[in-house]
């Protein structure tokens, strides 16, 4: 059984507060492409930005902060910008840990590192083990990391500990694999930059998120955009398929636990 809740399998809470939000930080290069700055520098400007959106998060009572930093698909981009972020990433991670495990932040990587280099790797899993057991914030960064690729490693990582598993199995028997295992669903999703689309980021575990759209740039992202993307999100009435009278009356949903057998 996994730690929390499946969306899907139980109702789960619906915090006022979100108690994980998900960020596709969207819009760097055309922020600096607008300021006739090369892409790059919206890259470096986001960074900065995170750190504020860390901040408040952790000053807002947020448990979880889920960013996507760079997905399976950017590979796709020019070489230079490419070669630019895997630097900015292990500038990153030297520069900042420390600050982050001062300030009790647990940080977590996921994605699939076997492209990475050896020393970004090395830092990687340094940064991980330094912060490991702090309790105010999990940050968690998405790197080369798809949706897809997730639900794929994680049948297969399964499969290879319990084969028996490759006649049926279930969410349950799954779960523990998926890279977000310990973390509950992300209540708040935010992507910045206009695009209304999920971008193969956490295709499995955004099932019943809130969903939120800005056409601000991640580089001018800021303390009151969040604040406004969490007032939206206050304003939802979250039903996980029940219907908005079940959940103003106090009669439980019919059906609970949701269906036993999946497979
Ligand atoms: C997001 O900003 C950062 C990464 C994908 C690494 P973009 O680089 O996608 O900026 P736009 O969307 O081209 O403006
Ligand atoms: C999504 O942004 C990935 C990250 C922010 C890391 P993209 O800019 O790569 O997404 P698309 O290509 O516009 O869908
Ligand atoms: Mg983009």
């Amino acid at each position: 059984m996994s730690l929390f809740q499946s969306s899907t399998r139980i109702i789960p809470d619906a915090p006022a507060v979100p108690r994980h939000i998900a960020i596709i930080m969207d819009g760097n290069g055309r922020w600096a492409k607008k300021r006739f700055m090369p892409r790059v520098a919206g890259h470096q400007r986001g960074v900065e930005v995170l750190r504020e959106v860390v901040k408040a998060c952790r000053k807002l009572g947020v448990e979880y902060l889920t960013v996507f930093a760079f997905s399976s698909e950017n590979w796709r981009r020019p070489a230079d910008e490419v070669s630019f972020l895997m630097t900015l990433f292990l500038k990153m991670l030297e520069r900042e840990v420390a600050k982050l495990h001062e300030n009790n932040i647990r940080l977590k990587i996921i994605g699939d590192r076997s492209r990475f280099d050896n020393e970004l790797r090395q830092t990687m899993q340094e940064a991980e083990q330094l912060t490991a057991k702090n309790t105010a914030l999990t940050l968690t960064v998405a790197a080369n990391y798809g949706g897809r690729w997730d639900v794929m490693q994680a049948v297969k990582a399964m499969l290879k500990d319990r084969p028996q598993l490759a006649q049926t199995f279930t969410e349950e028997d799954l779960q523990p694999y998926l890279s977000m295992s310990d973390a509950p669903e992300p209540d708040l999703f935010i992507r910045t930059g206009g695009e209304q689309r999920i971008s193969n980021f956490m295709l499995w575990q955004l099932a019943y998120t809130e969903l939120y759209f800005t056409g601000t740039l991640w580089p001018a992202f800021g303390f009151g955009e969040l604040e406004k993307a969490i007032a939206s999100y206050q304003k939802r009435e979250r039903r996980f398929g029940r219907t908005s009278e079940q959940l103003t009356s106090e009669q439980p949903a019919d059906g609970q636990p949701v269906g036993q057998a999946d497979a």
